[in-house]
């Protein structure tokens, strides 16, 4: 079972989002198991301070060293180096994509680090397995990238999504690295549009070539980088 340890200034935040959804019921199937820390309760003084102003000036707060180091060691205790990451949010890091999600979720414990304010003191990089950014922007806090990576994480796990492996594999950035087929469901026509014939002729063989010239075609006019290098087709 993958253990998650998401570690936050704000975990109420992250809550209301990994304790819903797909990842709780994750979590009731006994796919995983995510404990939600509040760095606050690694620190020692009276105001919980986990912040201070940058050596050589500028502006905001960086997070201190003492909270982090506490914090990381203590969801680390016990647990083997071995399928171990400890993931550090950065708009700085290395870009989260498909292929990233797939390797943590092949993994046994996950620690996810959640900044704040201006960012990290540099010292802290040093927990870290991994530096993940989920796309070139900044966000005020680390939370939403870590509950992004975690979803596309869980669902991957075995026995969570209903169609089994098939159900991602054939999903974008899936198998053939292109991106999904146009799908559709009922009416088969709506405000006059119709769905393809060829998904209503129940042959096979001809839906799937036409889903992979739809995905292919997609793919190229949306995202032609995947198209000349595509995962693993
Ligand atoms: C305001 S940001 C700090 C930005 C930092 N000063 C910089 O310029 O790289 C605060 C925190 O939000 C998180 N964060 C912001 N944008 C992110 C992104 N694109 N991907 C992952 N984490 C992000 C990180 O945890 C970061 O430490």
């Amino acid at each position: 079972m993958l253990v998650i340890d998401v570690i936050s200034v704000q975990p109420q935040m992250l809550r209301g989002f990994l304790e819903e959804s797909i990842v709780a019921r994750a979590v009731k199937k006994g796919a995983c198991e995510i404990r939600i820390h509040n760095l606050r309760d690694y620190t020692h003084d009276r105001w919980r301070k986990v912040d201070d102003k940058p050596y050589g000036g500028g502006p905001g707060m960086l997070m201190m060293c003492g909270p982090w180091f506490e914090a990381v060691e203590s969801c680390l205790d016990g647990s083997s180096a071995e399928g171990r990451r400890v993931i550090m949010t950065s708009p700085s890091g290395r870009r989260f994509d498909q292929r990233v999600a797939e390797s943590l979720a092949g993994e046994r414990h996950l620690v996810f680090m959640c900044g704040h304010y201006e960012g990290f003191d540099a010292r802290i990089r040093t927990l870290a397995t991994d530096e993940l950014s989920i796309g070139d922007f900044v966000m005020t806090g680390g939370e939403i990238a870590a509950a992004a990576m975690v979803d596309s994480v869980v669902r991957l796990l075995p026995g969570v999504l209903g169609g089994g492996p098939a159900a991602t594999a054939s999903e974008s950035f899936g198998r053939d690295g292109l991106l999904e087929a146009p799908q559709y469901t009922h009416p088969p026509v709506f405000r006059g549009m119709a769905v393809p014939p060829v998904l209503l002729s129940g042959d096979h063989v001809k839906i799937e070539a036409w889903r992979r010239s739809q995905a292919m075609k997609l793919t190229v006019s949306v995202r032609p980088d995947l198209a000349v290098s595509p995962g693993r087709r």
